[in-house]
């Protein structure tokens, strides 16, 4: 953890989860035209802005997705998540995510709560700091900003 105000680069996690890899083929029209690769970028840039770096990283399997978040305990000093599917289904994420006590900022590039029944409930926001939908890739931007605040107020 930083003690120092300017010097230090805290670094916070960027996770997403399954079928985000696709992004910029994937369903175009909901989840936007940017790859995967364009996203990350975005948020090195965003994240930079704030004074953070963005490690970002994605994974298409759960468990692998616990065991970054777990790592954030370590090497983390916030979360930005967009989990994807398992919004909607995976308690263990949500579960790891209460576990590692960090920020935790939740994205999902489509207005979830617009879309099928079946996507209004995500089990994330309930262990989320604060919850972004809809904004596509600049959902992204907002949650670093945000989550830079967080990590301010934790750690100095
Ligand atoms: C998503 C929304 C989820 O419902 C969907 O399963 C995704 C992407 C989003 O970013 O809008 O894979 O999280």
């Amino acid at each position: 953890m930083s003690q120092d105000t300017d010097s230090v680069t805290d670094r916070v996690l960027v996770l997403n989860g399954p079928n985000l890899n696709l992004l910029g083929s994937r369903e175009p029209a909901i989840y936007g035209k940017e790859t995967l690769g364009e996203v990350d970028a975005l948020c090195r840039d965003a994240a930079a802005t704030h004074g953070l770096e963005a490690d970002c990283r994605q994974s298409n399997h759960e468990g692998v997705l616990i065991d970054a978040i777990h790592e954030a305990r370590g090497a983390h000093h916030g979360i930005v998540i967009n989990p994807g599917a398992y919004s909607h289904t995976s308690v263990a994420i949500r579960d790891a995510l209460a576990a590692v006590h960090r920020p935790v900022v939740e994205v999902h590039l489509s207005n979830i709560h617009r879309r099928e029944p079946f996507r209004h409930h995500s089990h994330v926001s309930a262990v989320a700091d604060a919850v972004i939908c809809g904004a596509g890739s600049h959902g992204y931007a907002l949650a670093l900003a945000h989550l830079a605040q967080l990590v301010n107020k934790e750690i100095r």
